[in-house]
């Protein structure tokens, strides 16, 4: 196992910890919506630039939730435990940017028509799909604050947050169909092997954590 964090002189676990790395990542996450903007300002979507900027933020959503949930495989491969430090803001970043996505769907694709929603969602059930796993972000949303895990007591507080491993296979499952309604699966099979990889690794780790566990029998307590 690397241990980037102690060891040598690039000691990237002393600038994670400094006071201006929080500000850091949080202006970084913001790059995509600043670039969002421009293009909409610009009009550098081309020829269907709602389309366009419906698929351009939902890119951005999966693209931070893949970072959010790579926060803990990199905190301990690496040894850097100060990576912790950015996981609730990189979480709040992909609810963000799928709110965003939606609202673009909202006002572009109904134009505030509510009553349209029923008929897209029965045309094209994907949106379903993608509403379920925002409607699971949104709790995880409500309940990031630290006061939240005290009310809900630690254990059933990650019970509860570990449902972020469900909205990335709704994610994937959401992306997947729309796109096989083109036949185009490309960038499918990228987000497909990394979601699988980050909770492939979650799951390899659990069990062999599990296994090295010393068993506790009566004698061995005391
Ligand atoms: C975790 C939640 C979500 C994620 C990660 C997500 C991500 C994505 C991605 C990656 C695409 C395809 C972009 C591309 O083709 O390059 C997409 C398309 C789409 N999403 Fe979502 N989405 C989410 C939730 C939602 C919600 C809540 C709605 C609406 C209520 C929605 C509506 C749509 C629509 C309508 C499209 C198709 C755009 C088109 O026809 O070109 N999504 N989404």
């Amino acid at each position: 196992m690397w241990r980037l964090g102690q060891r040598g002189l690039f000691q990237p676990g002393r600038y994670l910890l400094h006071p201006m790395a929080k500000p850091v990542v949080f202006t970084l996450a913001l790059l995509p919506l600043g670039w969002l903007i421009w293009r909409t300002l610009t009009g550098q979507w081309g020829a269907n630039p709602a389309e366009a900027l419906l698929r351009a933020s939902g890119d951005w959503s999966l693209r931070l939730l893949c970072l959010a949930l790579a926060v803990t495989p990199l905190r301990v491969v690496l040894v850097l435990p100060a990576l912790a430090r950015f996981r609730r803001m990189l979480g709040l970043y992909a609810y963000f940017y799928v709110s965003l996505h939606a609202l673009a769907y909202v006002s572009f694709d109904l134009g505030w028509v509510w009553l349209d929603a029923l008929a897209d969602a029965a045309r094209r059930p994907f949106i379903l799909v993608g509403l379920l796993a925002w409607l699971v972000l949104t709790a995880l949303a409500a309940t990031s604050h630290t006061r939240m895990v005290r009310l809900l007591g630690q254990a059933r507080w990650k019970r509860l947050h570990q449902g972020v491993y469900g909205v990335a296979c709704l994610a994937l499952l959401h992306f997947f169909w729309m796109r096989a309604g083109k036949n185009d699966f490309a960038e499918v099979w990228v987000y497909a092997v990394l979601i699988a990889l980050l909770l492939g690794w979650r799951a390899w780790h659990f069990l062999t954590k599990s296994a090295s566990r010393p068993i506790r029998t009566s004698a061995s307590r005391y």
